[in-house]
């Protein structure tokens, strides 16, 4: 059995930092395990221009902890009055490295979102023709379709015509949940990809009810059917460039997940490599983990590899109840992980 196991340093291709206290709080957590991050924009008011994204960056990067060498990449929410020019200037002086295309009222933050695609269809013109990657929150919001229906009739209505009318862009299907996905993905040419978040490998939907409500298992796109877990997975552990990592990690304060209108939300970045190992492993693949977790990414969006390594060794490793002084319940909390970041 494997007893260390060291790979090239690994990036997070999708995750919530937050702003004010809580960026405070929740920073060190992604910098210890990860080199780079794409950061969400949802922040209120969302992060959709050059100043902002350009300030944020500076406030994530006076949240990291001292001698920390993290790098956050920033993204540029879409709404329906979306610049291309303007954004497209931004990816080219590295500001973003990609926008991200919320369904309005889709998720937390959202309500600014993109109402109609059409809306969006000059400025995904200038992302195609500039390279730069549209990431999306693939779910329709209409009240009629089922909740654990949304990403399946997401693709069904606007991804493949998107891919099809844009054949050229890059797009990333974030925090994929169902086997509709991994398939959707898996059939487009590789300017399409996917990412993968821990909680999605090891729950289903059966973890929100379990013996009660189960407020700390609940986010979007929510967990669904055993089927769509195991395809999930087969896709992470399949060694394909199309999948990489992106915890979704996306802190709220125990009242505000314990609570009558809980938001949505998995806080899983404490312990998020050890999360990722246990799945590879369960499965026999522990070897695919570094293409998943440190390559696939960067190659995606045509940035170079981490230098350094981590090292993950086999520890049996107790998951607190609660993180960041007892503010944040971390995923897998009360379990015990088999391995241990080390660093
Ligand atoms: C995210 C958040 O809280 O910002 N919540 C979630 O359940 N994943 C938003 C999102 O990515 O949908
Ligand atoms: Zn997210």
């Amino acid at each position: 059995m494997t007893e260390r196991l060291t790979i090239r340093r690994p990036d997070d291709w999708h995750v919530h930092l937050r702003d004010g206290a809580m960026l405070e709080t929740v920073a060190r957590y992604t910098a210890r395990q990860f080199g780079r991050a794409i950061v969400m924009p949802n922040l209120a008011p969302p992060v959709t221009s050059v100043e902002a994204a350009t300030a944020y960056r500076e406030r994530i990067l006076a949240a990291l902890p001292e001698g920390s060498d993290f790098t956050p990449l920033m993204t540029c929410y879409l709404t329906d009055r979306a610049d291309g020019g303007n954004i497209v200037d931004g990816y080219r002086q590295g500001v973003f490295a990609a926008c991200k295309l919320y369904p309005a009222n889709a998720t937390t933050n959202s309500a600014a979102g993109v109402t109609d695609i059409r809306n969006l269809y000059p400025v995904l013109e200038a992302m195609q023709a500039a390279g730069m990657p549209l990431l999306i929150h693939g779910e329709v919001t209409s009240r009629d379709i089922d909740i654990f229906d949304r990403e399946a009739v997401f693709i069904e209505r606007t991804l493949s015509g998107l891919v099809r009318d844009f054949p050229a862009l890059k797009v990333v299907l974030e925090h994929i949940t169902t086997a509709d996905a991994a398939d959707f993905v898996t059939a487009q040419g590789p300017n399409v990809a996917a990412t993968i978040t821990p909680h999605h490998l090891h729950i289903n939907r059966n973890a929100l009810f379990e013996g009660g409500l189960r407020p700390h298992a609940y986010c979007l796109p929510v967990a669904k059917r055993e089927r769509h877990r195991l395809a999930v997975r087969r896709a992470a552990t399949s060694g394909s460039p199309k999948f990489f990592l992106g915890t979704d990690s996306a802190p709220h304060t125990h009242e505000a997940k314990e609570s009558a209108c809980g938001c949505a939300g998995i806080f899983n970045a404490p312990y998020a490599l050890e999360s990722y190992a246990m799945a590879f492993e369960e499965d026999g693949v522990l070897d695919r983990l570094e293409g998943f977790a440190s390559e696939h990414g960067p190659r995606f969006y045509g940035l170079p590899l981490n230098e350094g390594t981590v090292t993950l060794e086999r520890v049996e490793t107790s998951v607190p109840d609660r993180v960041a002084d007892d503010r944040l319940v971390p995923f897998h909390a009360g379990q015990t992980l088999p391995w241990r970041f080390v660093g």
